[in-house]
């Protein structure tokens, strides 16, 4: 199976797709986990991307869909991919259309996350991440993240500097003006499914699975 995973940010595109990751044996790509992996690793890659994503704005479409030509041509994508937060504009979709056509493949379902903005803002303040495995956990529904310890691995779970309201504000308007075209892009080739976002994550695994024709 050939997935996007669509949605503003914090729609709950991440905490769904590892939850399918593991339930379809398939990796998942977040385009953000390899900008953040590389921040953290103060790489050349790491330096470029973070002066964009602390503004809220996009990393340069030509670095992102090099990374993710390169990532789809390893060979644990054969089977299969969860493509996270990737494409994010119209000309990213294009490049990803090529490189599937160029691998002889192409998406299986593109999968819209609907969350409404006051939610999103609600939300992402209390968002924890886990800086060593990229977990994800948000206050109100785990105890861990309460106590700020990472259930996977121990690690102590921080907040995304981008989690900031007025950052989420900048990512939200970045998000409708630069992404959200995408929504008609996918509709008109057939392969967009909506769901909802704004109900518990539970719900929504149930909805995608529905739509996958996957059973618990
Ligand atoms: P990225 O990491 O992709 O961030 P994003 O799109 O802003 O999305 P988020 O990760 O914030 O949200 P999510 O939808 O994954 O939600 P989550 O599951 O965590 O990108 C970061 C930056 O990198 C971008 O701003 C950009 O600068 C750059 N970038 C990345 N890709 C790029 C690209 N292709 N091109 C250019 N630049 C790129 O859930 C959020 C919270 O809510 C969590 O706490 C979770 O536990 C909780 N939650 C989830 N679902 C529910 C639910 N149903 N009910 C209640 N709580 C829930
Ligand atoms: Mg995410």
């Amino acid at each position: 199976m050939r997935l996007v995973m669509l949605g503003a940010p914090g729609a709950g595109k991440g905490t769904q797709a590892v939850v399918l990751s593991k339930k379809l044996q398939i990796p998942h790509i977040s385009t953000g986990d390899i900008f953040r992996s590389n921040i953290k690793n103060e790489t050349p890659l790491g330096k470029l991307a973070k002066q964009y994503i602390d503004s809220g704005a996009l990393v340069p479409d030509e670095v992102t869909v090099g990374i993710v030509r390169d990532r789809l041509a390893e060979p644990d994508c054969a089977g299969g991919f969860i493509l996270d937060g990737f494409p994010r504009t119209i000309p990213q979709a294009e490049s990803l259309d090529r490189i599937l056509e160029e691998l002889g493949t192409k998406l299986d379902m593109v999968i819209d996350i609907y969350c409404s903005d006051d939610v999103i803002i609600r939300r992402l303040s209390g968002r924890r991440v886990c800086p060593e495995c990229t977990a994800v956990y948000h206050v109100r529904t785990s105890e861990m993240a309460r106590q700020g310890i990472c259930e996977n691995c121990g690690a102590k779970l921080i907040q995304r500097e981008d989690d900031r309201e007025e950052t989420v504000r900048n990512r939200l308007k970045t998000y409708h003006d630069q992404t959200e075209p995408l929504i008609g892009y996918y509709r008109e080739k057939g392969i967009l499914v909506r769901v909802q976002g704004e109900g518990s994550a539970a719900d929504t695994t149930a909805e995608i699975y529905q739509v996958l024709g996957l059973t618990e």
